[in-house]
Parts: C-alpha cells; sequence; structure tokens
C-alpha cells in the first residue's frame, strides 16, 4: 500500500538526469545562450559610452544679460562668452579639481538664477555669481573658490591665446603687454629690483585687462600668488597649508578694452582711471623736472680737479648761485639697529609702537622685526602706529623746512617685512598695506613728495621715483623703458620721476 507514494519520488531525480545529459549531448545551445549575453553586454557598453561621447563639450553654468559663463569638460575650464555672439573672450583653467569631473547642469544652487555652486569631493568648492554691475553694459561676475582640505593649493589660469593682457605686477625686463612677460610664482607684493631681480617691481595693482574686454580685479584681503608663463597663461593662486583662504576674484565683460578699462578700473580705483591719455603728459613734466634736478652735482660726483678748485672758491654758499636750483631731501622709513635712535627707543622701552615688531602670542614682550636694508640690519617704522607716524611726519617736515627743500623723496616704500622673512602679516598690513599706509600719510607733506613705489594710492598726489633701468639694449634697460611708462600710466600712476636711463 506504500508503493503509489514512493514511486513518485523515484521518478523525479529520473527526469532530472535525463534532461542534464540531453543538455550536455547538445553544447550549441549553451554557446548561444552565452552569445546572447555576450551582446547584450556589448550594447549595454555601447549605449553607455554613446551617451558619454553625446554629451555636450561645454555646459553653461551661469548666464547673465550680455554674456554668460561654461564649463569645458575637456580642458577642466571656465570659458566667459558673450552671449549674442557666442564668442569666447576668457578662458580659465582650474588647477585646483580634476578636471575630468564636471559640474553637473544642476548645482545646489539652482533655484537662484543668478548663483552656481558645485563641491568637487574634498576637494574645493566653486561658487560663481553675478555681481551688480559697476556701469551699464559692464556685467560682472564673482568667482569663488574655498579649499575643503588645508593641503589644496587653489589656481586659477588665464589664457593668453587670442588675448593680450595688461596691467598687474611691474617686473624687472618690463613688457607691454603681459605676455612676453615671465615670472615664477611668488606672493603678489610691491618689491625692490636692487633686493630682489627676480621679484615684483614697485608698482602694482591687483587688476588685469584683458584686449577682449575683460578685467580680472582680485579684493585686497585674498593673500595672492602670482606665476606668469609667457605665451601661455597668468595664474593666481592662493597658498596651501595652515592659512589655506578662499581665491576671490571679479570678472568684468564690457563691449571692447576702453570701455572695459573705464568701468573696471571703478572696482579697484579711487578714481575713474583714464591713464592712456596722460601717460605722454606726465612723461614729459618728469622728463623736464629730471633735466633741472639733475643740474645740483651730488656729493658723490666725482669732480675733476679744476672744478673742484672752483667749488672750494665758491664755499660759502652764494644764494644768488643757488637761486634756480632746487634742493631735495632723501628720506627712508628704516633705521639701523645700531642707530642712537633706536637704541634710545630700546632704552624707552616704547619699541612696539615705534617699530614693526613680532607680538608674542602668550604675553611677554614683544622683539622688533629685523630686516636688511643697503647692506645694513634694520628695523622699520609702524606705520600703523598714529603715535610713530606723527612723530615721523614731523620729523620730515622739520627737515624740509630746516634746509629749504622743494621735493622729499622716500625710498623703501615698497615690500611687506614680514613675508620677507616667512612671518603671517598681521591683518592691517597683509599684501601691500605698508605701501598703502605709508603712501596715504605722506600726502599730507605737500604737493611736492616722490615715493618709491604704488600700491592702491594712484588716487594720491604723490610722484613715484621708477625703479632704476639698466644702461643697456634689453628689456631691463632701455627697451622696458616705454613698457613701463605705459604699465605705471594704466595702473593709473601719472606722475612718476625716470631713473637713470631717463
Ligand atoms: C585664436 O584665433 C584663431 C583665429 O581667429 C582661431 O583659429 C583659434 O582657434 C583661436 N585660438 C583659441 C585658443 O581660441
Ligand atoms: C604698531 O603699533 C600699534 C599701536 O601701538 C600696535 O597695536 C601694533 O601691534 C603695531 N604693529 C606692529 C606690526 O608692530
Ligand atoms: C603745490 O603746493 C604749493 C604750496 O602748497 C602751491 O603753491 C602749488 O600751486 C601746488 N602745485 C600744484 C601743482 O598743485
Amino acid at each position: 500500500r506504500t508503493m503509489p507514494v514512493a514511486r513518485p519520488t523515484r521518478q523525479i531525480p529520473d527526469a532530472a538526469w535525463t534532461t542534464g545529459i540531453r543538455e550536455m549531448t547538445e553544447p550549441w545551445k549553451g554557446a548561444l545562450g552565452c552569445l546572447g549575453v555576450a551582446v547584450f553586454f556589448t550594447m549595454t557598453i555601447s549605449i553607455i559610452s554613446w551617451q558619454a561621447l553625446e554629451q555636450p563639450p561645454e555646459e553653461w553654468v551661469l548666464r547673465g544679460q550680455a554674456g554668460g559663463m561654461l564649463w569645458e569638460r575637456r580642458r577642466g575650464a571656465l570659458l566667459l562668452r558673450v552671449l549674442p555672439a557666442g564668442r569666447t573672450v576668457l578662458v580659465i583653467t582650474v588647477g585646483s579639481v580634476p578636471a575630468t569631473e564636471p559640474p553637473p547642469p544642476r548645482d545646489h544652487c539652482w533655484h537662484d538664477g543668478g548663483q552656481f555652486c558645485y563641491a568637487w569631493e574634498e576637494d574645493a568648492e566653486l561658487h560663481l555669481s553675478l555681481e551688480p554691475s559697476p556701469a551699464p553694459a559692464t556685467e560682472c561676475y564673482s568667482v569663488r573658490w574655498t579649499p575643503l582640505r588645508p593641503d589644496v593649493t587653489l589656481k586659477d589660469c588665464f589664457s593668453m591665446a587670442n588675448v593680450s593682457w595688461y596691467g598687474g605686477a611691474s617686473i624687472r625686463a618690463q613688457r607691454w603687454p603681459l605676455n612676453g612677460a615671465e615670472s615664477h610664482t611668488q606672493p603678489f607684493v610691491s618689491g625692490d629690483f636692487s633686493k630682489n631681480p627676480a621679484g615684483y617691481g614697485p608698482v602694482l595693482e591687483r587688476y588685469f585687462l584683458g584686449s577682449t574686454g575683460v578685467t580680472v580685479t582680485v579684493p585686497p584681503d585674498v593673500p595672492l600668488f602670482l606665476s606668469v608663463e609667457s605665451e601661455r597663461h597668468f595664474c593666481l593662486e592662493t597658498p596651501a597649508g595652515r592659512a589655506a583662504e578662499p581665491l576671490r576674484y571679479s570678472l568684468c565683460l564690457s563691449s571692447d578694452i576702453t570701455a572695459a578699462h573705464r568701468h573696471g578700473c571703478l572696482v579697484w580705483s579711487f578714481t575713474p582711471c583714464n591713464g592712456w591719455h596722460r601717460a605722454a603728459g606726465a612723461w614729459w613734466f618728469s622728463h623736464s623736472y629730471r633735466t633741472y634736478f639733475s643740474t645740483f652735482p651730488s656729493p658723490q660726483e666725482d669732480l675733476a680737479p679744476e672744478r673742484r678748485e672752483k667749488q672750494d672758491s665758491a664755499r660759502g654758499w652764494d644764494p644768488a648761485l643757488l637761486e634756480p636750483l632746487q634742493l631735495s631731501i632723501t628720506l627712508s622709513s628704516y633705521t639701523s639697529i645700531a642707530s642712537p635712535l633706536f637704541l634710545r627707543s630700546l632704552r624707552d622701552g616704547d619699541t612696539a609702537s615705534h617699530w614693526l615688531s613680532l607680538q608674542p602670542r602668550s604675553g611677554g614682550c614683544s622683539v622688533p622685526l629685523l630686516t636688511t636694508w643697503k647692506g645694513r640690519l634694520c628695523v622699520r617704522l609702524n606705520v600703523t602706529s598714529e603715535a610713530a607716524l606723527s612723530w615721523y611726519l614731523a620729523r620730515a617736515r622739520h627737515l624740509q623746512q630746516a634746509l629749504g627743500a622743494t621735493y622729499v623723496v622716500f625710498e623703501g616704500a615698497e615690500g611687506n617685512a614680514f613675508l620677507e622673512q616667512a612671518v603671517p602679516p598681521p591683518a592691517e598690513l597683509l599684501g601691500d598695506g605698508y605701501t598703502e599706509a605709508l603712501a596715504t600719510a605722506l600726502v599730507t607733506l605737500g604737493n611736492a613728495t616722490i615715493i618709491s613705489a604704488g600700491a592702491r594710492s594712484s588716487h594720491l598726489p604723490l610722484f613715484i621715483q621708477m625703479s632704476p633701468l639698466r644702461s643697456d639694449w634689453s628689456h631691463a634697460g632701455l627697451k622696458g623703458l616705454i613698457p613701463s611708462v605705459l604699465h605705471y600710466s594704466l595702473l593709473g600712476y601719472n606722475f612718476f620721476i625716470p631713473d637713470a636711463v631717463g
């Protein structure tokens, strides 16, 4: 009676065994299956890659009225394009994030038409926005990169292909336009060529003008590095590490270079700029000043014996002889640590308010910051101290009156003593804060004041002493003279005194 139950259980394994035998004897069916799977995979892969290839090479990220910004996938670049004509006026190669990873069309600021944000995971975040326009027919965009890791160097390079660039920093072998210049990455701070020939010169502004009608302006509080690769690009960078800070700048787009300069200037300068037109006048003026001035023999001049005799006999200061001559005195903001002035302030314990000092973090005395100036170990006037500044100006005024000097020349206004020693500067002396503060104070000495550097001081009635040129036919000599004159004038410094070759 149990047989009907047991029979089906024995029959099922039988049937399974026979079908297995049949499949093994017909291998072409298995092969067909494999082929089907392979074809399926091939199709999927080709569809995916076709979709990837079909993606547009550029994508709009921010659109304004007159133009807009695009992301170019191949290079990892931001493009600025004029809208109706579709002309690309600016290419910014982005060096801080992997270029292959493109931002999606819809970012996390998509609800606001005037902004674009995207974060490259753990690298950096990009924020683009439209800015209020400084003038009609000019459109400005703000670009802000924020590092998301301390070791990310933010670096944006502005292409020179089909764009001539002007402005920025003066360099030893000055070029006009900037495209022919070459400089390694270094802080964007004014400097003295006799101290550092490969550094940036005495006149600079965080302003670049492109021949396609674009301007690039960097705010003064951004710690900035600049490098220039001849005929390729110039790059704006911020330092990585502990002091990692966002890289911020503004781009302004105008119909042409003249309009761009007129309106772009409003962004960084205190007065409207029309430098190019005034350059010629300033040149003539400063040249006639120079010839007038050089008639006064300097003490170092090697006088011929007969002239020396004549001079000796003329001792006694005949005022009539000196009438047409004008005297100039030269001062600087440095004092040697061996000078009685410094030793006295050291004894009185007021070094911190008189000279630039390092403030220790955990209390204690501040220590004067030492620098070298003309081969001597020196300290530098603290221009952010009211007391020190008025004391210094009073001394200068007294000297000027006592000697009856027409001109007062201030040397060594350039540079950042903190950055030279690789010490982070205090907030009020970031970048070219020193030059700016000193220039602002010197204006009170009258309209015959000559200063050796210019940074954010083009609106002040001061003469700029051009840095001495080499006496040869190179870009550091005579060939650099006109490029320098044009550079100074473009940045709004219309009154300057040419030296040596001039
Ligand atoms: C520069 O201009 C030329 C001629 O108009 C054009 O062929 C070339 O592609 C441009 N180069 C770049 C990098 O835009
Ligand atoms: C300059 O002087 C001011 C006022 O005395 C002081 O607060 C500041 O720390 C000084 N700056 C430097 C860099 O020494
Ligand atoms: C400079 O100042 C003097 C006296 O303060 C004045 O007589 C002269 O007109 C001024 N020169 C210019 C060009 O403003």
